[in-house]
């Protein structure tokens, strides 16, 4: 079967490098204003001007036209939860009441298979819809919710990180792990799902205080067995959290070190949150090559504080931004970078909107140890890509209109948009969601 090259037509942008640690911001991406994204069996095989590569297509290439249009690629989204999409936008006065009135009995319902892959079927839509073609997700202690997230995944051809909770104390007996059956599973689960197409596995110990000892131990022996897993977890999210896991474990240096302690800092460990991290802290997520998956909607939501940017850049720790739906509040990462922005700016610091779409694509990927997979348009990229319209709504392309350079129209679409200005996403090098006409 002969390979067939596909062809899009307009703006692309695209990074190499993160614009923070450049000389120049500018040095960091690549933007071509009449851009041609060429794809061939679902990879990337060239990113250029029109005007360079058209001359050099085959006679028989259809090219498609989303001239005023921005292509980049696929947002990243690094810490949500698939089963909590059915109670986002439920209040509560801080985290830990917030799990206990909602997500645990919400949680419940995912022993039903059936009922998981509904779920699973309209969080993968929904995350389209959005732009965001990989997520690294958590599921429930159920075995099954991660079979059936990964069974929908594989049916759209997404490149997904996922995992079974593991959780055996401080939690109902409905969601609790005993002996070492979550371990287990979890060995079970990447046996069947790691590496199988696009699927990757993520070992998933909910956070320290819902993990005995025993269980955080064995889970650090898991992933020190399979090095090539992702592992998330949360980590200094909220202040009460803090104060019970110091009471929980007393010799721990700090909260980020208990989970040191078990073995479970390194390449490909992801840390949701990171709020109250000290200096300390912050250099063992950069030594360890350890990342932090920074979620500005849902801190906002449940009050829980603040991610200090110039802080962690100071260590260099790998940053992405992620949503944490259900306590985040929307599944779009241009509303995430919207809230990321305003929390840079009560903290003092500046995000500007090129570093946010960088975090949102390429700094995720290398926060997954992914680059050179997802998250640019390099050469041999998987071509998951979206199309960005600035002309989405009536104020949108009034502003846009009016736009003086790159940083003024990635700074609106950043907040003002949301679901409405993609109006595409692809999934290797396959349409994967198209909106429709309002
Ligand atoms: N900490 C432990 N579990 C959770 C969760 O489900 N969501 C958030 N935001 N924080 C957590
Ligand atoms: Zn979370």
């Amino acid at each position: 079967q002969a390979s067939t090259m596909q062809a899009y037509r307009a703006s692309l942008l695209h990074f190499h490098a993160d614009p923070a640690f450049t000389e120049k911001p500018d040095d960091a991406y690549a933007y071509h204003e009449d851009g041609l994204l060429l794809i061939v069996d679902g990879k990337v095989h060239a990113a250029g001007d029109y005007a360079t590569l058209a001359p050099t297509l085959p006679q028989d290439v259809t090219i498609t036209d989303y001239r005023g249009k921005l292509l980049t690629p696929g947002f990243i989204d690094t810490h949500i939860h698939y089963p909590q999409t059915d109670m986002i936008a439920s209040p509560a006065p801080g985290l830990l009441p917030w799990l206990e009135t909602y997500t645990f009995p919400t949680e419940r319902a995912f022993a039903e298979p059936e009922h998981a892959r509904e779920v699973a079927d309209f969080f993968l839509d929904e995350l389209l819809r959005c732009g965001t073609t990989t997520a690294l997700v958590y599921c429930t202690v159920h075995q099954d919710s991660v079979d059936a997230f990964f069974e929908k995944a594989e049916q759209r051809n997404l490149r997904m990180a996922a995992g079974k909770v593991l959780m055996d104390r401080h939690c109902p007996d409905f969601l609790r792990d005993c002996e070492n059956n979550g371990i287990r599973a979890s060995e079970d689960l990447i046996a069947k799902w790691h590496k199988r197409g696009r699927a990757m596995y993520a070992i998933t110990p909910r956070f320290a205080p819902t993990s005995t000892e025993a269980q955080l131990r064995a889970t650090g022996e898991l992933a020190q067995a399979y090095p090539d897993t992702f592992i998330q977890t949360h980590v200094s999210e909220n202040q009460d959290e803090c104060k019970w896991v110091k009471s929980l474990f007393p010799e721990a240096r700090s909260y980020l070190d208990v989970y040191d302690r078990y073995g479970l800092m390194r390449p490909r460990a992801v840390f949701g949150h990171c709020i109250w991290l000290d200096d300390e802290d912050f250099a063992r997520m950069a030594a360890t090559g350890s990342a932090a998956a920074v979620c500005p909607t849902s801190n906002l939501f449940l009050g829980s504080g603040l991610f200090d940017f110039e802080k962690a850049d100071g260590h260099k720790v790998p940053l992405s931004l992620a949503t944490d739906v259900g306590a985040g509040t929307s599944f779009s990462m241009l509303q995430t970078m919207n809230e990321a922005y305003k929390v840079a700016r009560l903290k003092g610091s500046y995000l500007p909107a090129i570093r946010m779409f960088y975090l949102a694509t390429l700094g995720a990927a290398r926060s997954l140890q992914l680059e050179g997979t997802i998250g640019s348009f390099a050469v041999g990229a998987e071509a998951d890509f979206i199309v960005l319209d600035p002309q989405c709504t009536p104020l949108m392309a009034r502003r846009t209109g009016r736009r003086e350079s790159l940083e003024e129209l990635l700074f609106a679409l950043a907040l003002l948009g949301d679901d409405r200005a993609i109006a595409a996403s692809y999934a290797a090098g396959q349409l994967v969601h198209e909106r429709r006409p309002n």
